[in-house]
């Protein structure tokens, strides 16, 4: 089978992390999202996966190609001239969906949750229609396409956006497919969610299935986040400390109950702490809450590390600090992350939404709140109250 990830854009509110690597590189526990979801598609016998690219494609490539190997799939790189939206590029790749008769996946890259492919790959071939979607229940449902359907699933309106309540059921972004809906599609900008799929409710081809579990858009900022709290700075810090906090507490939570195994667990662990097999953890450390620490990172002894992101390769020093929890808007949110490569000193304590991009040195003794630091930094003051560092 095949399957295709609408990839697309650049991902702005996740600086300064996304200045280094395009976001659905981005690790989310440890993993790319995009890889999270790969390797769902070829848990469910997915051979080629074509990724629908209109940006920073070749890094990339670099980087899934080799991952792609080590599970035995084909990555196909689909590159667009211009932005095609969310039906377009299904027209730019149709000579690799039409390659068979059987159905095929697409996922935008931005979600995650427990995929449910081979529940949705049953559910489409007993309805025998030309599409399936996966819905999921929210609690703002304006942000997202709204879907009504009845008790078998078969969607009787599809609207993208809506100004006014309709329903709480929304389109997960996942969908299986027919390559009949490609004679649906023109090659030019096109949005499935406006031009495609509300035809094919009324001609009455289109099914829903609701998704079990936990759901997020990752590149979705939350609910509260409107009106007067946009200053763009305040946007971006707050969508990190969300991204990292709630999605990941949420996400640590789901693998608590479905593969505790591989949470960590142990002398001074507190929580759901997930450590990559590669990372080093000296002596007398003391880790969690809500914590993933990447490949090859490093924790000296007597670390300290709450509510907080390492990437890859990063470093903590001896004694280090870090706790990323803050009130914001009369909630708790929070999340200190350290960049691929940083380097964190000696008794250095970090709080709230602090962010280090790709190769930062904290000097020692340091006391960091909130900062937002861009890549390839070196701090040798402290940054007692948020703000960004250029
Ligand atoms: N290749 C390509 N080209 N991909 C694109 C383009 C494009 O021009 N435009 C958007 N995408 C990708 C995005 O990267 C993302 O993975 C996906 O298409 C959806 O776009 P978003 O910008 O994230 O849309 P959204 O979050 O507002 O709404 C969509 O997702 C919701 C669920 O998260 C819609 O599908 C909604 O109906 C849905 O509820
Ligand atoms: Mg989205």
């Amino acid at each position: 089978m095949r399957a295709l990830i609408l990839v697309g854009g650049y991902g702005t509110r996740l600086r300064p992390l996304t200045l280094s690597r395009p976001k659905p590189l981005v690790e989310f526990a440890n993993k790319p999202i995009l890889l999270h979801q790969i390797e769902a598609l070829v848990q469910t016998n997915v051979t080629e996966v074509i990724l629908a690219v209109s940006y920073r494609a070749q890094q990339m490539e670099e980087e899934l190609v080799h991952e792609a190997k080590k599970l035995g799939v084909r990555l196909i790189f689909s590159h667009e001239p211009e932005p095609l939206g969310t039906a377009g590029p299904l027209a730019l790749a149709r000579e690799y969906l039409c390659a068979s008769d059987d159905p095929f996946f697409v996922l935008n890259s931005d979600i995650i949750c427990e995929f449910p492919f081979k529940q949705l790959l049953e559910f489409h071939e007993n309805h025998g229609k030309e599409g399936t979607i996966v819905v999921t229940k929210v609690e703002e449902p304006s942000k997202y396409g709204v879907v009504v359907y009845e008790e078998d699933g078969k969607i009787q309106s599809f609207v993208e956006k809506p100004q006014e309540f309709i329903s709480n059921k929304i389109n997960a972004g996942m969908y299986i497919l027919n390559p009949s809906v490609l004679n649906r599609i023109e090659l030019k900008p096109t949005s499935i969610e406006k031009e495609v799929f509300p035809n094919m409710a009324q001609d009455g081809e289109l099914y829903a299935l609701e998704l079990p579990g936990f759901w997020m858009d990752v590149g979705q900022p939350k609910d509260f986040l409107t009106g007067k709290y946009l200053h763009i700075m305040i946007f971006s810090i707050l969508y990190i400390c969300i991204y990292t906090y709630m999605r990941m507490s949420m996400y640590l939570t789901s693998l608590r109950q479905k593969h505790p195994e591989q949470l960590h667990s142990g002398p001074g662990i507190v929580g759901n702490v997930l450590i990559d097999p590669t990372a080093t953890i000296g002596k007398d450390c003391r880790i969690g809450p809500n914590v993933t620490i990447g490949p090859g990172a490093t924790l000296a002894d007597g670390c300290c590390i709450k509510r907080s992101t390492i990437l890859k390769a990063a470093v903590i020093k001896e004694h280090a600090w870090l706790d990323g929890q803050v009130l914001i808007v009369s909630k708790y949110v929070n999340s200190c992350i350290v960049g691929w490569r940083s380097v964190v000193g000696r008794w250095v304590r970090m709080e709230g939404t602090t962010v280090l991009g790709e190769d930062v040195i904290v000097k020692d003794e340091l006391y960091i709140n909130g900062g937002q630091v861009l890549p390839h930094k070196s701090i040798s003051t402290s940054v007692p109250e948020p703000q960004i560092i250029m």
